[in-house]
C-alpha cells in the first residue's frame, strides 16, 4: 500500500512542485516506486521537471473522467524508471476535487510505494480534498513572514480535513533568511506553522537549473543532500536534522 504524501504551501512559488519532483526522484533512487500527481490545472510543470512535456497526451482530467484507460495517463520519467507522473489537467477550469480525486488516489494506492500529490497554491478545494486521504502532509514554506503565515493557514485547512500528520519543509534558506530568523534557529517558523520540521533546503541555483531543464538534481549537491535526507526520513530512516552554516 502506498503512503500518500500531500505537498501544500498556501503561498505560491515557494517550491511545492520542486519538492514533489526532487523528493519523488530521491525516493525512487532509494528503490521505492513513486507516483507524482499534479493538481495544478492549467499550470502544470512537473512534466517539465521530469523531461516529459513533449510526450504528454492524456492527463489527470482524462483519468478522473474515464476518457481513456488509466494507464495511458501515467508517464514514466525517462531519467528515472521508478518515477511516474500523472500530469495536471491542461484545462485550467478542471477541478479534480469535483471529479472523485479521493477515489482515484485510494485505487492507485496498491501499485506504488509512494504517491506524492502536488497541490496548487492557496487553500482551496484541491488541498482539502487531497488532505482527506493523505497519510502525511508537507507544508513548504520559504523563510519569510508571508510564506510562513500562509503555510500555517494551509496546515489548518489540512487538519480540518482529517490529516493530522504534518511536516514542515523550509525551502530556499540562504544567508539573509538565517540572519532574519537568527542563526540555525527556525523555531518561530515551526511554532507558527504548527508542524514538526523535516528538513531545511538551501537556496541552490542547481535546483532551478535541474527543474527548468528537466534533468535530475545531483543528490550529492548542496540542496540535493537536503532533499535526499528528507526522502530518507519520509521513508522511515532516522537521520538527525543538521543545519549547515550559511
Ligand atoms: N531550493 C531552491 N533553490 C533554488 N531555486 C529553487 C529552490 N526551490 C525552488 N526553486 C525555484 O523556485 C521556483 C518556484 O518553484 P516551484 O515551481 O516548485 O514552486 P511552487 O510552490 O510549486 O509554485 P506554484 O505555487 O506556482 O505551484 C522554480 O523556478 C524553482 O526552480
Ligand atoms: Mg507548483
Amino acid at each position: 500500500m502506498s503512503k500518500i504524501i500531500l505537498t501544500a504551501s498556501g503561498k505560491g512559488g515557494v517550491g511545492k512542485s520542486t519538492f514533489s519532483s526532487v523528493v519523488g526522484y530521491a525516493l525512487a533512487k532509494r528503490g521505492k516506486k513513486t507516483l507524482l500527481i499534479e493538481l495544478d490545472s492549467g499550470l502544470r510543470c512537473l512534466d517539465n521537471h521530469l523531461a516529459l512535456s513533449s510526450v504528454i497526451t492524456f492527463d489527470l482530467s482524462d483519468a478522473l473522467c474515464s476518457r481513456c484507460e488509466l494507464i495511458k495517463t501515467i508517464y514514466t520519467c525517462p531519467f528515472c524508471k521508478s518515477l511516474d507522473l500523472i500530469p495536471a489537467s491542461f484545462d485550467e477550469k478542471f477541478s479534480p476535487s469535483d471529479h472523485g480525486l479521493p477515489r482515484l488516489l485510494v485505487g492507485l494506492r496498491h501499485y506504488w510505494n509512494y504517491i506524492i500529490v502536488d497541490c496548487p497554491a492557496g487553500v482551496g478545494p484541491e488541498v482539502a480534498c487531497a488532505a482527506s486521504v493523505a497519510d502525511i502532509s508537507i507544508l513548504v514554506a520559504a523563510p519569510e513572514e508571508i510564506s510562513v503565515k500562509d503555510a500555517a493557514k494551509a496546515a489548518k485547512v489540512i487538519s480540518e480535513n482529517g490529516n493530522s500528520k504534518k511536516r514542515l519543509v523550509i525551502n530556499s534558506a540562504d544567508k539573509s533568511a538565517v540572519k532574519l530568523y537568527k542563526p540555525n534557529n527556525f523555531d518561530n517558523i515551526i511554532d507558527t506553522v504548527g508542524a514538526k520540521l523535516i528538513g531545511v533546503i538551501p537556496y541552490d541555483r542547481h535546483v532551478h537549473e535541474a527543474t527548468t531543464l528537466g534533468k535530475p538534481l545531483n543528490l550529492s549537491s548542496k540542496a540535493g543532500i537536503a532533499f535526499a535526507n528528507i526522502a530518507a526520513r519520509l521513508d522511515g530512516e532516522e537521520r538527525a536534522l543538521k543545519f549547515r552554516k550559511f
